[in-house]
């Protein structure tokens, strides 16, 4: 059977072949624990180090800053929720955006039921969060501010760097999700000027269930996980070697091969959106025509429903909807609404995303799969 093309990489990747083969001993015969003083331990714990350098490497960090986790979500946590904990004396009050992912709207929303107040900030219709916005929220209670570094849906890349100026100069920790935009730009702990950055291994090319939380040595969250004294102290369990082990590769190929990278994806990525351009003609970007994951497509076919528009291709392209219809009910992404992406435009969204394995035939044929339907339908709906 021939699989459909994938462009669902901001769902998630395929395993590197580098990655594979840095994994492989830890999947054969490395099986020690990382924690043993005797010889079996020796070459695990040397690996879990190594990565810490290459994940480190690639956010401009000291390895000690770097807390491997199970993923995205879990770095999240950690982060909030950890900070909130440490800080609570000081202030009760968290800044957060409309757009950022569960990983991060509900534990503000779980931190509200233990006296946390979180502002939610608007966007604009680019899904940009506004600096002057963040200034003006601040308060004397505020102790965290935590905006995505780019948005999984519409690949808008936020002002990271402007809101931890302002956070630094009001005294206020500053945690970024850069789950989606690690490997696609630049994510550089002491450019963007983040005291807390969360990473996940299934957005570049690593495992599945492994991720990595950057904590700036002047930032003191509290324990995540109490027992062994793992992970500096902050997360105990015995260490998944294996993925640790493939994080940190992926970590090095994607600091490594960062800006070829997003040249093929820019230019795969434009391709496809010239495509159904110059075919469809009336179709709409969503998310910043500029700021924007070079990988990412977010597209609204107007009076479509996307459930149809999948069901079309879905046996020769394997992308993503902004939108879940029901039978008499259309259950907009929270990212679409909160960028006021009007209904009708809405309902019929579809992301594609590209990576660094997807080629120009792949998108041709795409491009042809996706016009095709779109034209099938619309012809229908008239
Ligand atoms: C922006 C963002 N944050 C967090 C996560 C969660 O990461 P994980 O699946 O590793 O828990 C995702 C995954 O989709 C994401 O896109």
């Amino acid at each position: 059977m021939v699989q459909p093309i994938y462009l669902d990489y901001n769902g998630t990747t395929p395993h590197d072949k580098e990655v594979v083969d840095a994994m492989q001993p830890f999947l054969d015969k490395e099986f020690g624990n990382p924690s043993s003083s005797h010889w079996y331990g020796i070459i695990p714990k040397k690996a879990v180090e190594n990565a810490r350098r290459q994940v480190a490497g690639m956010l401009g960090c000291d390895q000690q800053e770097i807390v491997f986790t199970s993923g995205g979500t879990e770095s999240n946590n950690h982060a909030i929720m950890g900070i909130a904990r440490s800080y609570r004396k000081k202030g009760n009050h968290i800044i957060t955006s409309r757009i950022e992912h569960p990983a991060v709207l509900e534990v503000c929303r779980f931190l509200e039921s233990f006296g946390f107040e979180t502002s939610y900030l608007p966007v604009d219709e680019n899904g940009l969060v506004s600096v002057p916005d963040v200034e003006k929220t601040i308060r004397p209670e505020t102790i965290l501010i935590t905006i995505m570094h780019a948005n999984n849906e519409v690949g808008t890349i936020q002002p990271v760097e402007q809101i931890a100026e302002l956070a630094r100069e009001r005294g206020v920790v500053m945690h970024t999700d850069a789950a989606q935009s690690i490997g696609k730009i630049a994510a550089d702990v002491n450019r963007l000027g983040v005291d807390l950055l969360s990473i996940a291994g299934h957005k570049v090319y690593a495992p599945k269930g492994v991720g990595a939380l950057y904590i700036r040595q002047t930032v003191k969250p509290e324990k995540f996980c109490h027992g062994a004294g793992q992970e500096m102290g902050l997360r105990a369990g015995t260490e998944n070697v294996l993925e640790i082990v493939g994080l940190g590769k992926a970590c090095e190929i994607a600091a490594r091969d960062l800006i070829k990278n997003m040249e093929h994806m820019k230019m795969l990525r434009d391709r496809l959106h010239d495509w159904l351009i110059s075919e469809l003609g009336q179709i709409k970007l969503n998310g910043h025509p500029d700021k924007r994951l070079p990988n990412t497509l977010s597209v609204s076919f107007k009076g479509l429903a996307v459930d149809r528009i999948l069901e079309e291709i879905g046996l020769e392209v394997a992308a993503s909807a902004g939108a879940a219809c029901h039978s008499d009910t259309v259950e907009v992404s929270h990212v679409l609404r909160a960028m006021g992406v009007p209904l009708e435009w809405a309902k019929g969204t579809l992301r594609f995303s590209v990576g660094r394995m997807t080629t120009v035939d792949q998108i041709d044929k795409a491009a042809y799969v996706v016009t095709s339907a779109v034209k099938k339908l619309n012809r229908a709906s008239r």
